[in-house]
Parts: C-alpha cells; sequence; structure tokens
C-alpha cells in the first residue's frame, strides 16, 4: 500500500452502489485519511448511518474535489460524463462506476484479477465495468489463457438491485401490493417484475440489442484484449433483489473437458467453482449476496458444436460488480504507486510514484 494516507470522495454514498463502496471501503481497511461522501444538492447535509458510524454528506460540485486522490464515482451516466473531468482538473484520479467513459480508448476498463496492468496508462480516468460483464470476464479469461475462445453465447438474469433504490423498492411494494390483491404498479421498469422476466434492460438500439446486452458485448472484447470476440447476449430483469445469474455457452479453440474447466476457473483469484449437481450444489443469487466472489458450476460439455463448455456465473452485482471492484482498482493503483495521471508520473521520471494529491 502507498506510504501516505490517501483522501478518498464517494459520489453518490447515498446510492445503493455508493453505500457498499463506502461499506468495502472499510472491510477491506483501505488506507483513506479523509473519505469525503458526495450526492445530489437534495442529500447535502443529510447523514448516512453504516456499521454504526454516521457520515455527513457534502454536495459534488467541482470544489469538493480539492485535494482528492481518488474519487470512486457512482451517481449515473450524466453526472460522471459532466463532473468526472472537473474532479480530474482539480488532481483527482476517478474510478467511475457508471457508463459514461467505459469505451472511450484513452480510459482503462478494468477487472481487478483479469487486466489490472491496464490502469498504469490512465489519465485521471478509470472505469469499472458493466455488473454483467464483471462476473463474465474472470471465468472467460480461465477459458481464453487455457484453450483459447471461439465464440460466445450468454443470456443474464440480473436482480433489480441493478437498477438502484427505486427498483428494490417497486419489486417490495409490487410484492405487498399482490399479497394485498392491489393492483401492481410500475414506473421504474415498463411492466410489473414481480413474478415477471423482462427481456429488456436500459434502451432498444438500432441492431435490436438493448444497450445492456451491447455493453456486455463490448467491453468483455475490450476488458480481454480479444477485439474481434464473437459474443452475443440476452440481458433479462428478473424478481430478485442482488445477484446476477448467467447462463453461458462457449466454444473453445481448444477441446476442453469438464474437468479441465473446473481446474481453470478455480485457479482464478475470487473466482470459486460450485458444481456438485447430485448434492444440488450451484451457484445462487441468494447465496452469493453479501459475498465478494464470482461463483461457477453446472459446468457440462455443449454438445451442440464440436468444442462446446456450458455453464452458470452467479455474482453479487452490488458487490464484485460495481463497489468492490472500483475498491480493488483503487488498491491496484495505491500499492503500483498508479494514483497520479500517467503523463504526471513520466514528467516527473517517477513511473511508481504514488503523488497524494495529484
Ligand atoms: N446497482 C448496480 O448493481 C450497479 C452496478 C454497476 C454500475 N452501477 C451504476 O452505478 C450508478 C449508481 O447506481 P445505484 O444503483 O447506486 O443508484 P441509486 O441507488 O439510484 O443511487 C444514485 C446515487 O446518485 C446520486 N446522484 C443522483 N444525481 C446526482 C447529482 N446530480 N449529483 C450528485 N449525485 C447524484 C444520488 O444522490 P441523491 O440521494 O442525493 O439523489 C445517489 O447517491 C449508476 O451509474 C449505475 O449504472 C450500478
Amino acid at each position: 500500500m502507498t506510504r501516505k494516507p490517501l483522501t478518498v470522495a464517494v459520489v453518490g454514498a447515498t446510492g445503493v452502489v455508493g453505500r457498499t463502496m463506502i461499506q468495502v471501503l472499510g472491510e477491506r481497511h483501505f488506507p483513506a485519511g479523509e473519505l469525503r461522501l458526495l450526492a445530489s444538492g437534495r442529500s447535502a447535509g443529510s447523514a448516512v448511518s453504516l456499521d454504526g458510524r454516521t457520515h455527513e454528506i457534502g454536495e459534488a460540485t467541482a470544489d469538493a474535489f480539492d485535494g482528492v486522490d481518488i474519487a470512486l464515482f457512482s451517481a449515473g451516466t450524466e453526472v460522471s460524463a459532466a463532473l468526472a473531468p472537473l474532479a480530474v482538473a482539480r488532481g483527482a484520479t476517478v474510478i467511475d462506476n457508471s457508463n459514461a467513459w467505459r469505451m472511450d480508448p484513452a480510459v482503462p476498463l478494468i477487472v481487478s484479477q483479469v487486466n489490472p496492468d491496464d490502469a498504469a496508462f490512465h489519465e485521471g480516468i478509470i472505469a469499472n465495468p458493466n455488473c454483467s460483464t464483471m462476473q463474465l470476464a474472470p471465468v472467460l479469461m480461465a477459458l481464453r489463457d487455457g484453450v483459447g475462445i471461439e465464440r460466445v453465447v450468454v443470456d443474464t438474469y440480473q436482480s433489480v438491485s441493478g437498477t438502484g433504490a427505486e427498483a428494490i423498492a417497486e419489486l417490495e411494494g409490487q410484492i405487498r401490493a399482490h399479497v394485498g390483491g392491489s393492483p401492481k404498479e410500475a414506473r421504474v421498469y415498463p411492466h410489473p417484475i414481480a413474478f415477471n422476466a423482462l427481456p429488456e434492460i436500459d434502451v432498444f438500439l438500432e441492431n435490436g440489442y438493448t444497450r445492456e446486452e451491447w455493453k456486455v458485448v463490448t467491453e468483455s472484447r475490450k476488458i480481454l484484449h480479444l477485439p474481434e470476440l464473437r459474443l452475443s447476449c440476452t440481458a433479462v430483469r428478473v424478481p430478485v433483489f442482488v445477484s446476477h445469474s448467467e447462463a453461458v455457452h462457449v466454444e473453445t479453440t481448444e477441446p476442453i473437458t469438464v474437468e479441465r474447466a473446473r481446474e481453470l476457473f478455480a485457479a482464478v483469484p475470487g473466482v470459486v467453482v460450485q458444481d456438485d449437481p447430485a448434492g444440488h450444489v450451484y451457484p445462487l443469487a441468494t447465496q452469493a449476496a453479501g459475498r465478494d466472489e464470482v461463483f461457477v458450476g453446472r459446468i457440462r460439455r455443449d454438445p451442440s458444436v464440436e468444442r462446446g463448455l456450458a455453464f452458470w456465473v452467479v455474482s453479487d452485482n452490488l458487490r464484485k460488480g460495481a463497489a468492490t471492484n472500483a475498491v480493488e482498482i483503487a488498491e491496484v493503483i495505491a500499492e503500483r504507486g498508479w494514483v497520479a495521471r500517467a503523463s504526471v508520473r513520466a514528467a516527473s521520471g517517477d513511473a511508481g510514484r504514488s503523488g497524494g494529491a495529484v
């Protein structure tokens, strides 16, 4: 870890992901000298309570980033697009959880155990991938490195916490309405999510995919350094509170046995194989919730293609899918002396300098 305690800001600190970020920073004893919690003007002056401690919320304005070393952003794409460059201009390095910067070629897009070295070239903004991409990348990396990947088909079963606090309240409200025999009101989603499965996450694009599905395609290619990877995705919202599940079908370059796939997956840091169908053991959303690992099971040969493998991947979308990976990126840049922008480190002649205020 870096020698000097860092000043860390969390933008979106009242949100589902922001609150989890604060919790994860504490759990992992991140060396933050000062923690600055920011949200919209609506929340400024209020407080969030976590682990028995009360934190006051400030308004996320450009001035709020004076003296900040690392700013973890989780307040939506518009806020990140507008505010992240202002934070960088004030000297902060932004780790951004939104969709604003992920596909910018100048911005590293990092899954901590897949491509941490890419963080070295950052110029002030590092992007945290979409939650569905996040849990897929470590298992695809294992296959890429072990046997090569030709094609991937992934279908997601995504929890409502992926949409935020209002969606969690909407599912709860619709379950209560159902039990009470009243109509289910849908405001966040276009249809009731309770007792349903909605094949619409984010907006529809001209190619017929949703933006969520297309994020999985483009972000996976960038993270895995496989720009030509053939990948297709159907993303579905399901009435689960926390954790995304994914059914994945991969056509590999070299042949692979189920036993070899288990070994490759188990060797990835942060990946846990749970695969004993006879004992009804496989990854479950409820069991993954609150955990930082990516769980994989139901590993089997896919006989529909010559070298096919099918499996099921589950992870907590708020933790590894968002907050934990953002904090892990902060740990990587703090440990490796990459808090300062690459050009600033190069100009100072010290590629390893952490820089404190940069
Ligand atoms: N949930 C997930 O699984 C997940 C995973 C990956 C990425 N993300 C991304 O993370 C971001 C936040 O998600 P969430 O689920 O935490 O949403 P959320 O629960 O709705 O929280 C939104 C947060 O953004 C803040 N905010 C809104 N407008 C703001 C403004 N103008 N200036 C400053 N702060 C503002 C809110 O503050 P107020 O309380 O003051 O309104 C709140 O803290 C989104 O970009 C989302 O796409 C979420």
